[in-house]
């Protein structure tokens, strides 16, 4: 089989990395990948908001299977696109993928059948919602309805910053249309957790926990990233908790999505705060989370491919996953400066030093034959262990083989576990 895989970050260097195991894929192509992901596919380039390229590349290839990374490309319709073409694409509709787009959308969904989520309300008009957020109390939760990479939520303690925040959404508009709503949530408590299942339409499997680590700083301080580190599986969730958000949050919104007239297929991921009360919802994405995958796919025992085969074929039912019983940490090595501003273009050393972990790259790429920092996230280095201290220690180890001028990470990832 031939496949391609759209995108070019530590999670589709995870994604091609499983496929490659994979006794039935021949040929992996991915646009527009990276440095490392070259040496296990063939990297094409055309960048994940081009569906149109992508979709003449696709026909041109005879590609069995598309299999979309980021958000992007989904919200903006690139499997209807692919299926009108008779293509075969892994991710779901434009429609369904407003689960993400919008979170209006998705609070609206969870409000009519009663999946649990903080209260909310949302604001499409700027007087109205100044009104509110003068007689809430706080603090409350800010969020522009549409995508905004991870910079469209706000934590706010009083009016004053709830004004500057509505502002900087509805007046200077920072976010274009993906803030003209205007979501005020109820803050939640508790720790956070992700999940994601495959979902075929009807099925739901969902996949080992993961946690991820999101302040660039250790100790959880400092601004939000892309994510600093990540380990599998979670260590706050039990088996119990694991079948509560099935049961009460991944079966309902299928099933409630289904009832909108809305088949989903693909990963769903649920962004969960697990309060004193149970999981509850703080959103929900509609692909596979950076940097969890690559903590969780290197412990999927079952073939990648299959699962996606049968997510296609809405027949997930008779699919169990297997995973190997051990512990994933994954570290993120940044550019320093990120998540602000930072350099690019130095020289990664000592890649091939890396003997017991994977390397997943993230932001990196060939200048002059050398292997040269291109982004903020740099790469993620992922160790298995049979506990998360072994797989911590392995990572940590490793990671101090590999340099590049600015190089910074977290030293905490999986500490205390
Ligand atoms: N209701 C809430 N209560 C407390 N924290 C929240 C709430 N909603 C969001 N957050 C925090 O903000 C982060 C980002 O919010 P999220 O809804 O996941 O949006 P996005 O990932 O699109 O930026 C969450 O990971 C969480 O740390
Ligand atoms: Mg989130």
């Amino acid at each position: 089989m031939k496949v391609l895989v759209v995108g070019g970050g530590g999670r589709e260097h995870a994604i091609v990395h499983k496929l490659s195991q994979s006794d039935r894929v021949e040929k992996i192509y991915c646009a527009p990948g990276n440095a490392g992901i070259s040496k296990l596919a063939e990297c094409v380039n055309i960048s994940v908001e081009e569906i149109e390229k992508l979709k003449e590349f696709a026909l041109q290839n005879k590609i069995d299977i598309t299999i979309v990374g980021p958000e992007l490309p989904l919200v903006e319709g690139i499997v209807d696109e692919f299926e009108k073409a008779g293509l075969k694409i892994f991710g779901p509709s434009k429609k369904a993928a407003m689960i993400e787009g919008s979170k209006y959308f998705a609070k609206q969904i969870m409000a009519k059948y009663e999946i649990p989520t903080g209260r909310f309300k949302a604001f499409d008009r700027y007087q109205e919602a100044l009104k509110f957020l003068k007689e809430t109390w706080y603090p409350v939760v800010i969020k522009a309805d549409g995508l905004a990479q991870g910079k469209g939520v706000f934590i706010v303690r009083d009016f004053i910053e709830a004004k500057e925040v509505l502002d900087l959404m509805m007046k200077k508009r920072v976010f274009g249309p993906s803030g003209d709503i205007v979501i005020v949530e109820e803050m939640l408590y508790g720790k956070e957790a992700s999940i994601f299942a495959f979902v075929d339409g009807e099925n739901v499997l969902a996949m080992m926990s993961a946690m991820d680590y999101k302040k660039v700083y250790e100790k959880d301080e400092g601004p939000n990233t892309g994510g600093m580190g990540s380990i599998a599986p979670n260590p706050h969730i039990d088996k119990k908790t694991l079948n509560e958000i099935e049961e009460k949050i991944l079966k309902p919104v299928v099933y409630a999505l289904k009832k909108e007239g809305v088949v989903y297929k693909g990963v769903l991921y649920a962004g969960l705060m697990l309060t004193k009360e149970g999981p509850k919802v703080l959103e929900f994405n509609a692909r596979f989370g950076d940097p969890e995958t690559e903590v969780i796919l290197p412990l999927l025992k079952t073939d990648l491919l299959e699962v996606i085969e049968a997510t296609l074929e809405g027949k997930l039912k008779n699919l169990k996953l297997e995973w190997e019983d051990k512990k994933a940490v994954c570290v993120i090595a940044a550019s320093k400066g990120y998540p602000g501003e930072y350099k690019k273009g130095f020289e990664i050393r000592g890649l091939e030093e890396v003997k017991e972990a994977f390397v997943y790259h993230a932001g990196t790429s060939f200048k002059d034959g050398k292997i040269v920092t291109s982004g903020g996230r740099v790469f993620g280095i992922v160790a298995l262990g049979d506990s998360y201290k072994e797989a911590r220690e392995i990572a940590y180890r490793e990671i101090e083989k590999i340099s590049f001028e600015g190089i910074y990470y977290r030293k905490d990832i999986a500490a205390g576990y």
